[in-house]
């Protein structure tokens, strides 16, 4: 068997999509099981440029299947235009299929995430606003309605009129806004099971046969670990475990059968929406890092604040996950800046030094972290594809995080097409 989980280190965005497709053309199984269609990851292939947001970014590539396992939460309309339009592109997706224990994000749960945010004022998360919170909660609640549920019109209904006794009372007494009816809603979701209705099957099965046959499985992670439910600056988080431990319950696979965990984390940091970011570059540089590493969100546009590495949260996220294996992308947007700053210990408000992650959220804002400086380059590195082609200070660098971490940096990203890699040693 030989099972391969990538995931976040940071704030999302690390360059997952890129990672994730660069190992499909030799995985058996290409696995989303978290997140929804909140996620946004960006796949070169030549100048063609693919964003997937629900799809695994295996789906260019897998020759095998594509699976959005149980605990990923599904837009089906999304679904269903994100089918077309890789289709459109000349790609196939008849390999791709859904858990039949996947939770279903209704057009209720948008509702409730937009009314919600928008009732905030400045306080706000700054969530993608797909819904993602909202079906969450109801899948907890135990109100949720699963894909499974889509094949049946008797339940369906039910549970749709179940639903909307509650949601309507709220749109209409506290948020103000219009009531949905049961009927649209019901025939636009029975028409949506019967078109997907060969592709939602039981995911969990086959899997965990498939790890007993010794397939290469690869699971894809959404977000990252500064924004999960747990293990991130809660409540700026997202709604789910975007680690690797949410690999066991969002596939339905035993922890003794993950091998490769695979942490991909920026050569810098950026975080969409609101929370603290300890390292933010609120500054020229800043801008230009955004400018250079094209920092705007692959799902809603917004620009990505950004920052200077951290390894105090990188080692956090590397000890929540388990990671045996670093990615280091974007270290080509790097290039041409003087000093390279690393920040490796925090300063609390009462003047103590600390090397850990906090769990105070309301204290980080008043952190200071404490830096390291290293040596930049100059060199252009978008056309490196060995180690020993980096500049010595681009090498020291990587090196600098390797030790700091204790994990050795596998792959070094330094570009964003397909074959922009450094890999330094064959995973597979
Ligand atoms: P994901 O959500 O983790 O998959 O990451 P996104 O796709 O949202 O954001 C990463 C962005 O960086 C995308 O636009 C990628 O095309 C781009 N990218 C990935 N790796 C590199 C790299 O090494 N260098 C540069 N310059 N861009 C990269
Ligand atoms: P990928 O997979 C970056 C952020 C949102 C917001 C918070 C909660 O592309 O790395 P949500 O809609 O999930 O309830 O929003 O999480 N967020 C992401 N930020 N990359 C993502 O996904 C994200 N998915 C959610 O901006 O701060
Ligand atoms: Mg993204």
């Amino acid at each position: 068997m030989s099972t391969y989980v990538v995931v976040g280190l940071q704030y999302g965005d690390e360059g997952k999509g890129k990672i994730t497709d660069v190992l499909s053309a030799k995985s058996d199984y290409v696995v989303r099981f978290q997140g929804g269609d909140n996620a946004g990851h960006t796949v070169y292939v030549g100048d063609e440029k693919f964003v997937l947001h629900l799809l695994p970014s295996g789906v260019l590539q897998c020759k095998g299947k594509c699976i959005i396992a149980n605990g990923v939460v599904v837009n089906p309309k999304a679904f269903v235009k994100e089918i077309n339009q890789i289709e459109s592109k000349g790609m196939r997706t008849d390999h791709v299929f859904i858990s039949r224990r996947a939770h279903v994000i209704m057009p209720y749960h948008i509702l409730l995430d937009t009314y919600r945010e928008e009732e905030q004022g400045g306080t706000q998360i700054g969530t993608t606003k797909k819904g993602i919170g909202p079906c969450y909660e109801d899948k907890i609640a135990r109100v949720g309605i699963r894909m499974i549920d889509l094949l049946n019109p008797e339940v369906l209904r039910e549970k749709i009129e179940k639903n909307l006794k509650t949601k309507n009372s709220l749109f209409e007494k506290y948020f103000e806004k219009p009531t949905l009816d049961v009927e649209e809603i019901f025939q636009e979701f029975i028409a949506l099971g019967e078109l997907l209705k060969d592709r939602i099957v039981d995911t969990e099965l086959e899997l965990n046969e498939a790890i007993r046959d010794g397939k290469n499985i690869l699971f894809e992670g959404a977000q990252a670990l500064m924004l999960d439910i747990d293990f991130g600056t809660y409540p700026f988080v997202t709604s789910s475990s975007p680690s690797t431990g949410g690999v066991c319950t969002g596939a339905g696979v035993p922890p003794t059968a993950l091998q490769n965990l695979i942490g991909v984390a920026k050569a810098y940091t950026t975080r969409v929406g609101n929370g603290p970011f300890p390292t933010e570059l609120d500054n020229e540089l800043g801008e230009n890092i955004r400018q250079i590493g094209a920092e705007f969100g692959a799902t809603t546009g917004r620009p990505r604040r950004t920052g200077w590495l951290d390894l105090v949260s990188l080692k956090h996220a590397c000890m929540i996950n388990g990671i045996n294996n670093l990615v280091i992308t974007k270290l080509d947007v790097l290039t041409g800046i003087h000093p390279l700053k690393i920040a490796t210990k925090y300063k609390t408000e009462d003047g103590k030094i600390i090397d850990y992650f906090t769990s105070s959220t309301t204290k980080l804002y008043d952190y200071e972290p404490q830096y390291e400086e290293l040596d930049g380059w100059d060199e252009d590195i978008t056309n490196a594809r060995t180690y020993d082609e980096l500049p010595a200070n681009a090498k020291k660098y990587i090196e600098f995080i390797e030790e700091h971490l204790g994990i050795n940096v596998y792959l070094v990203s330094v570009g964003p097409e397909r074959s922009q890699n450094i890999i330094r040693k064959e995973l597979f």
